[in-house]
């Protein structure tokens, strides 16, 4: 099954492809015959012909290498399926303009440099079925390994979110946490059940083994000072691509608040321990949670001093949970997040709470995704 959810999902992008090539070259094939007529009447190179003519345009689409402009690069189509609608629609009204090259069988386009605006498809689970929670629902969290120096075990305190094939986004104290004799070592990805390497459904599917992937570098937001709870976000840079699987997909970033509105729910998954359960399970977990007025935040943390950190700014945090059910340790980093128009899009990185989790009224912090979008954006490297 594994299988045929990636089957379906390369064979949509064919068929994007194709219905591209039928509705843009279609017509540009229809215009070489008025080219070709332009041609007989007077006979000019192409590269002579006047730029502003449609016929040379389309000709030139279909033969030649543009630049594009500012942060963007002319890719194949078929590598930029962020823009597939855009350009089907463009193509449908007879728009050309994002063409910068290419033929006939490979379009090229103006796509985005940022994998995180060219990234394919994000926030997509590639197992079917409304009501399933197993085994790739969520395929798009990590979890972040610090190595005992000494023994050389590794321990996961934390979550991140798969953001790109080289980017995992979690807070800074998860980034920058210090245990003695653990060093930060690697991220660990494809994970669902802790106890099964490799995990597979009870449909009887399979996804690959998870993967330990180095870490090149750690990104933590400038402003953000350990033991204090302020610009608590970091980006971890992998050494190697992530290879996208069942079991391991980025998730979306929501860069606006618009639809945030208190009370909306939103679910936030990972591994540790839950308020709502003893023991730990070693399969992932997750909990939906309603958005809740920051006054609530205020009134259980106001006098605890955290949100007055020198250098904290409005609008960094959200606060979520509060009615009596709660994730606590192990769950820093992880991503909070919505379904939104059929993607899973992540709004919140969890980052702080109370001692007493899961209480009623007693909500937890996180950083919010729209505040930093532009400094994740900014910060996110070009594959
Ligand atoms: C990803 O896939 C490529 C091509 O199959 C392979 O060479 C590479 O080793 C894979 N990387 C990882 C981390 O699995």
């Amino acid at each position: 099954m594994s299988w045929r959810g990636r089957k379906l999902l390369g064979s949509y992008s064919c068929l994007v492809v194709l219905l591209i090539k039928f509705w843009c070259f279609t017509v540009i094939s229809a215009e070489e015959g008025n080219f070709d007529h332009l041609i007989i009447d007077s006979p000019q190179q192409p590269d002579q012909i006047d730029q502003t003519d449609a016929a040379s345009n389309a000709y030139e689409a279909r033969t030649y290498t543009q630049p594009c402009s500012g942060l963007s690069q002319c890719v194949p189509l078929s590598e930029c399926s962020s823009m597939f609608v855009s350009i089907a629609k463009s193509c449908y009204s007879g728009d050309r303009s994002m063409f910068c090259g290419g033929s006939d069988d490979v379009p090229h386009v103006c796509c985005p440099s940022s994998p995180l605006e060219r990234n394919q498809v994000c926030g997509k689970s590639l197992v079917q079925g409304q009501f399933y929670r197993g085994l790739g629902t969520f395929p798009f969290i990590a979890r972040i390994g610090f190595k005992n120096v000494n023994t050389g075990s590794i321990a996961y305190p934390c979550a991140g979110s798969i953001i790109s094939r080289r980017v995992i986004l979690t807070a800074a104290h998860c980034a920058l946490a210090k245990a003695d004799g653990h060093r930060l070592s690697s991220v660990r990805v494809g994970e669902y059940d802790l106890s099964t390497d490799p995990d597979c459904a009870t449909t009887g599917f399979c996804a690959p083994r998870s993967i330990n992937h180095a870490i090149s570098h750690v990104v933590v937001h400038p402003d953000y000072k350990p033991g204090q709870y302020h610009h608590d976000i970091a980006l971890l840079v992998l050494k190697t691509p992530l290879n996208y699987s069942v079991a391991c997909q980025p998730i979306c970033l929501m860069t606006s608040r618009t639809d945030l509105v208190i009370g909306k729910r939103a679910t936030i998954a990972g591994w540790g321990k839950v308020s709502t359960s003893t023991k730990r399970s070693s399969e992932m977990q997750y909990m939906d949670i309603p958005l809740t007025a920051w006054d609530m935040c205020l009134r259980v943390y106001g006098s605890t001093g955290a949100l007055d950190s020198p250098n904290s700014v409005d609008g960094q945090w959200m606060c979520a949970g509060g009615e009596g059910k709660d994730v606590c340790q192990g769950f820093g980093g992880a991503p909070l997040f919505i379904m939104q128009d059929g993607m899973y899009s992540q709004i919140g990185i969890m980052s702080f709470g109370s001692d007493n989790c899961g209480g009623v009224r007693i909500p937890s912090v996180y950083i919010s995704i729209a505040h930093f979008a532009d400094w994740i954006h900014d910060n996110t490297p070009i594959e």
